[in-house]
């Protein structure tokens, strides 16, 4: 049997404390997979406590002297973001529903920065009400409106300005977000970033510290984020340069791919640091300009490969000369990313006493009504696969349960977390009573309840 290799180690696409036994993943945090499936059935998403925590405090260390804020967006549980504020994470939120798990996480306020290309007055009144450190404002209506609520609460609001510095990072369409045609922040070379600079600090109820960027998500391109933060440093130098202003702070957004394939690129932490920090020092010695705080907002790279989903096989179809594949009891409900962008995971058999042995290209299907709803194809698997078995899923810690859907009426799934030999709950697995509960049936009133049937 081997222990996953953590970082350092030769590549793993499993949690560290993961187990494999002849290809089998057999336990994870001291659990036997047999046993989180008896105890909590499938499909189920385990979280690796070891690989979280460790991915939190490797971010904290390789960033240290700067500021570190954990993207909720990747995977928005309440204790998720404890274990983020306790390792001394901000947390980023991106509405109103995240900001509310935040502060339910009991993160600081003044640690929480709140995004969105589209915030309602009720999301910034919430955030502005409960002293969040940044708002990331990310369009002229965005500034308009936080200045307002900030002086009807007598406030002045420390804000950022969200600018599409246009780098096109090599990553997937959907999930690239700082090329020039993006639904996201002020362009640089259309000149609006230096108009949302004016207009900000025109605004009495806002507080301009500095400038935030996000090339995209599962980028490995370090020069992508060494270009975008030389723009932003250029636009640091001009608003100097226009305004006697020197801003003191820089956020880098997050976007650091991780591997989900054993062959996948991972770029190691700290040169990831190394290369924002170096490219920031020398663009600010070119400009003489002392150098701004770094902020940071890893998602992906924190969560993903703490996870794993394990499913059971329900059916296992050949078409002779074509392909094989194995159902299972999931699919694009709980981890949508397969079917919305083409993302590729690796499998195993999980479970003691289940070694792979021969295995032959398997496409793993979802149960929903769906052809498309594919969660991995062609992915090598035990020619001997069959109903009953459990399979396990790698690296779904991120952009997987916080996308779920209840399409088809599928409940969501649990999350455990998983440690030192214990599992316990983060999130309850939905039942198909809580999809139905929101129905409003057609014969029932809603001021006055249930009708009686005639
Ligand atoms: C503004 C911002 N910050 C941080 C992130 C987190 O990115 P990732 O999970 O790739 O690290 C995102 C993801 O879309 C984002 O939009």
């Amino acid at each position: 049997m081997t222990a996953a290799p953590g970082p350092g180690g030769a590549p793993s696409v499993w949690p560290r404390t993961a187990v494999l036994d002849g290809g089998a993943l057999v336990e994870v945090g001291g659990v036997a997979a047999g046993d989180l499936v008896a105890r909590f059935g499938t499909p189920l998403h385990v979280l690796d406590r070891a690989e979280l925590v460790g991915r939190m405090r490797a971010y904290r260390d390789a960033f240290a002297g700067d500021e570190v804020v954990y993207a909720a967006k990747a995977l928005c549980v309440t204790g998720v973001l404890q274990l983020a504020a306790a390792e001394g994470l901000g947390v980023d939120v991106a509405g109103g529903g995240e900001l509310a798990t935040a502060l339910h996480a009991r993160v600081p306020p003044a640690r929480i920065w709140l995004h969105g290309n589209d915030k309602s007055v009720p999301e910034l009144r919430a955030a502005v009400e409960a002293g969040v450190g940044r708002i990331v404002a990310d369009g002229f209506d965005d500034l308009a409106r936080t200045d307002a609520l900030a002086r009807a609460l007598g406030v002045r609001q420390p804000v950022l300005l969200r600018i599409t510095p246009g780098v096109e990072a090599a990553t997937h369409r959907a999930i690239a977000t700082a090329g020039e045609d993006a639904k996201f922040g002020f362009s640089l070379s259309t000149g609006e970033a230096r108009r949302a600079v004016d207009r900000t600090l025109a605004l009495p109820g806002l507080d301009l510290r500095g400038l935030h960027c996000h090339v995209g998500s599962q980028v490995v391109d370090l020069d992508a984020f060494a270009l975008a933060a030389e723009r932003l440093v250029g636009l640091l130098a001009d608003v100097r340069d226009r305004h006697g202003r020197t801003l003191p702070e820089l956020n880098l957004g997050g976007g650091l791919g991780i591997r989900y394939l054993a062959g996948d690129p991972e770029v190691p932490l700290p040169d990831y640091a190394t290369a924002l920090r170096e490219a920031v020092a020398k663009a600010c010695t070119v400009h003489d300009l002392p150098v701004p705080r770094l902020v940071v907002e890893p998602g992906r790279s924190i969560a993903g490969p703490a996870g794993l989903t394990l499913y059971t096989v329900g059916t296992v179809k050949e078409v002779p000369g074509v392909r094989t594949f194995a159902a299972v009891d999931g699919g694009m409900g709980e981890n949508p990313r397969p079917a919305l962008y083409g993302a590729r995971y690796t499998f195993a058999p999980a479970g003691r006493g289940r070694a792979a042995g021969a295995v032959r290209p398997t496409t793993v299907a979802g149960r929903h009504c769906e052809s498309g709803d594919l969660l991995g194809i062609d992915v090598p698997l035990p020619v001997d696969l069959a109903a009953g078995d459990l399979l396990a899923m790698a690296a779904t810690g991120a952009y997987a349960q916080s996308m779920a859907s209840t399409y088809n009426r599928f409940p969501r799934p649990p999350v455990v977390l998983v440690g030192d030999g214990d599992a316990r709950v983060l999130v309850r697995g939905e039942t198909v009573a809580e999809v139905l509960s929101r129905d409003v049936p057609l014969d029932q009133d809603a001021a006055d309840g249930p009708r009686p049937r005639a």
